[in-house]
């Protein structure tokens, strides 16, 4: 009989839990997300996370064993999300692992958000090691050479704000609705990509790392002098707005993961996160993959996005190199690979 864990997380703002299998079977994954509660904000907030996942996170354990047909005493461990992420919700989720590790005996496992994200491709596409991976999301802007379970190597990041919040930073500059990555996708459809020179932050300097905040001022700066000389923004100006910062955004990640597959020779280039689901920036990824001579998976934008599938399949990687945590396993704010 293959394993089977339940993954826990909530590291951010998405209350998850899930079972999988250790043949990649998911066997339930139930993502409860907290949009609406932050909305007012313009942002995560906190302790509106935290409070909201102590709310929610039972229900979601509950029914994701309900979905997956097991019951507690039928699996084999408890993964959860012990960091990097708001404090107070990972710690509520490891409290509640902890608490059901104690309660049924069963080990836990402690697993690393990023390597979650990570990892998705071996849970989805059995791929094997090594590999290049891209993770670009709201929260994540990074490329991890993926050597083992266990050996992540970082070529680079983004030294200041992710492109999802770009993109949702410049749809608000534009009035645009959020999540602004789609909305900016959107107008983008109709715009003219080289009408405003946008700039390509850090594409002068060698290496792997990017800076998207940059990108944002100089729309919003193009944005106030369109208003100064003209009285406000016309549909053609917001749309030659969103091509170009888009397009900017698409130079950047196409450079840089250009650069990171030459760096690494890895035969296959994985993408996760919310921002490739856009269609301009996975094209042009995929076409670096193909000219570096490597394969390309974007593993299905639920497992991309944050989910506990992930996590329970990265606590089952973990165990079968060893790793057991015992109630001493603490949440880490802040937790390099
Ligand atoms: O991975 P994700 O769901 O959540 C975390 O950040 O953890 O990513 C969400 C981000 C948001 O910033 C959203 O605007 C962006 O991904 N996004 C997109 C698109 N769809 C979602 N960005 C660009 N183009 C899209 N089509
Ligand atoms: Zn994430």
């Amino acid at each position: 009989m293959a394993l089977s864990f339940l993954g826990i997380e909530s590291s951010c703002d998405d209350t998850a839990a899930a079972v999988v299998r250790g043949d990649g079977t998911i066997l339930s994954s139930v993502v409860a997300g907290q949009t609406e509660l932050h909305a007012a904000f313009g942002g995560v907030v906190p302790e509106i996370a935290a409070r909201a996942h102590t709310e929610k996170l039972d229900h979601c354990v509950e029914e994701a064993l309900h979905l997956s047909g097991l019951r507690l005493a039928d699996l084999d461990g408890v993964a959860v999300t012990a960091g990097p992420g708001l404090i107070g919700g990972v710690m509520a989720g490891v409290m509640l692992a902890k608490g059901i590790a104690a309660g049924t005996g069963l080990p836990l496992v402690g697993v690393n958000h990023l390597a979650g994200h990570a990892l998705t491709p071996r849970l989805t596409d059995r791929v094997e090691f090594p590999y290049l991976m891209l993770l670009v999301s709201g929260g994540h802007c990074q490329f991890l050479r993926v050597d083992a379970a266990d050996a992540f190597h970082r070529l680079g990041g983004t030294i200041d704000d992710a492109p999802g919040e770009a993109f949702d930073k410049v749809a608000k500059l534009l009035g645009l609705p959020q999540p602004g990555g789609p909305a900016v996708e959107a107008e983008a459809a109709s715009g003219d990509p080289a009408r405003f020179a946008l700039p390509r932050p850090l594409l002068d300097r060698p290496g792997c790392d990017m800076s998207f905040s940059g990108l944002k001022t100089a729309v919003l700066r193009a944005r106030d002098d369109l208003a100064a000389a003209r009285g406000g923004l016309s549909r053609q100006d917001r749309a030659d707005l969103c091509a170009g910062f888009q397009a900017a955004i698409a130079d950047v990640l196409a450079e840089k993961t250009r650069r990171a597959l030459a760096q690494t020779r890895t035969p296959l280039l994985a993408v996760a996160g919310g921002v490739a689901a856009n269609a301009r920036i996975r094209a042009d990824l995929e076409q670096v993959a193909q000219d570096g001579g490597a394969g390309f998976l974007a593993p299905p934008l639920r497992l991309c996005t944050d989910n506990a599938a992930m996590i329970a399949w990265a606590g089952i990687e973990a165990f079968r190199l060893g790793q057991r945590d015992g109630m001493a396993l603490a949440g880490r704010p802040r937790w390099p690979l």
